[in-house]
């Protein structure tokens, strides 16, 4: 129609309201239901940030005890469902896994399932908290030949997951308490991030009256991709490979600003903030922190630091204003902890799992949600007849 605007890549449209984060991007500010990034990820938890984001408010501390404990009572997964794992090679991709797990786990749900029904989506909010997790953890068992354990549920969120990815069977786990700490905040750093490629997924599918589990697993696959969610895989094999290649990193810095072979800064860059990445910062400052208090040196730290202070003084970079992004500095984290590569994305994905949640709910209850449905304009050929004799 005449009224149809080109925008790609919705650069300038609004698809909704939201009232659940608010960023400003010239400033660098990130706020989950008003209360600023810092303070959260300083003193608040995931399951804390978790409620905040679905409800709107900060939880009293009974509210949190008896959300904590329903979440700790859902984290089983139907036994039936471990086979699943079985049936897909070991060398799965754990983003693949798990977006095809969360699309597997609303058949056990049929009939418990209706986007209409509020018992329905709050027993499918929690069941997803709980059993994402278990859902990673047995993608990373699977992929390294190692049986899965039972979820633990007299441990909290965050130590319940990292003793499903780093116990075993065979001995009693430690908990690690500068890793639990380190976790927890990265997740609350994932959190949300309005109306990013995945969470906007997430509502275009829920928009459909697709149920929960489905228009999640659409927002994992989402996040697979290497521009967004996976870029903090991307970030970790673009450190490796300039190690490898003995090449120094101001030609590799060339390269990209050559867009030699369309080779990108991976972990630079971003869409709204156009000065710095609030996240960014305070990954930066836990990256050097955790990996001194689990003593783990590593090389890779100390490129990324040098790559981050070359990109920052070249006039590539200052004019396109391309900063470090979240995703920059994660890794290092995830690697210190002792995560494969392959699993930063799902950790992101859990980090992100309550965002996805809150925006399905909040589409839900706007009267205004629509069917999400974008015009084109079309470039194709005109009207030609079929040609009948041939
Ligand atoms: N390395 C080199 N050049 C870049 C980069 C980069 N990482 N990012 C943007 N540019 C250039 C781009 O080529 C363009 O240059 P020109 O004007 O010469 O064509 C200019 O900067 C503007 O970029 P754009 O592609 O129009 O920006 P966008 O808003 O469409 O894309 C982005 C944002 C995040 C997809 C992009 O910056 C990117 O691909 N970054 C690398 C991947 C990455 O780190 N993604 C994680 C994003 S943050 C967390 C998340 O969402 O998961």
């Amino acid at each position: 129609t005449g009224h149809t605007s080109l925008d790609y890549g919705f650069v300038n449209t609004a698809s909704t309201k939201s009232s659940i984060t608010y960023i400003d991007g010239d400033q660098g500010i990130l706020r989950y239901r008003g209360y600023p990034i810092e303070q959260l990820a300083q003193h608040s938890t995931y399951l804390e940030v978790a409620w905040l984001l679905l409800y709107g408010e900060l939880p009293t501390a009974d509210e949190l005890a008896g959300w904590d404990e329903k979440i700790r009572r859902h984290t089983l997964l139907h036994e039936d469902l471990k086979h699943f794992f079985s049936a897909l090679p070991h060398t799965a991709h754990p983003m693949s896994v798990l977006s095809a797990a969360t699309a597997a786990l609303s058949t056990y749900y049929e009939g418990q399932s209706d986007p209409h029904n509020p018992e329905h989506v709050e027993l499918n909010t929690i069941r997803m908290l709980a059993k994402l997790p278990v859902i990673a953890a047995y993608a990373h068992k699977k992929s390294i030949g190692h049986a899965f354990l039972y979820p633990d549920n007299s441990l909290s969120f965050v130590d319940n997951f990292l003793k499903l990815n780093f116990g075993n069977n065979a001995e009693p786990y430690e908990i690690n308490p500068v890793m639990s700490r380190a976790l927890e905040r990265l997740l609350i750093l994932h959190a949300d991030h309005e109306q990013n490629a995945s969470t906007s997924t997430v509502r275009l599918v829920g928009s459909t009256g697709a149920n929960q589990f489905s228009s999640i697993s659409a927002g994992i696959n989402a996040l697979y991709g290497p521009l967004h969610g996976g870029a903090n895989e991307a970030v970790l094999d673009m450190l490796g490979r300039i190690r490898d290649s003995g090449e120094s990193v101001q030609r590799f810095v060339e390269r990209v600003k050559n867009k030699e072979d369309g080779v990108k800064l991976m972990g630079f860059g971003h869409r709204v903030y156009k000065n710095y990445d609030p996240r960014a910062k305070l990954v930066k400052e836990s990256a050097d922190e955790v990996l001194r208090e689990l003593g783990v040196e590593d090389p890779l730290l100390a490129l990324a630091n040098e790559l981050e202070e070359i990109a920052l003084s070249d006039d590539y970079f200052k004019e396109r204003r391309l900063y470090p992004n979240v995703d920059f500095y994660t890794g290092v984290i995830y690697k210190a902890m002792g995560f494969p590569t392959r699993m930063f994305t799902p950790l992101f994905a859990i980090g992100r799992l309550p965002g996805w949640l809150a925006h399905w709910r909040e589409m839900q209850n706007d009267p205004q949600t629509k069917i999400g449905r974008p015009q084109q304009l079309y470039t194709g050929a005109g009207e030609r007849d079929y040609p009948t004799a041939h």
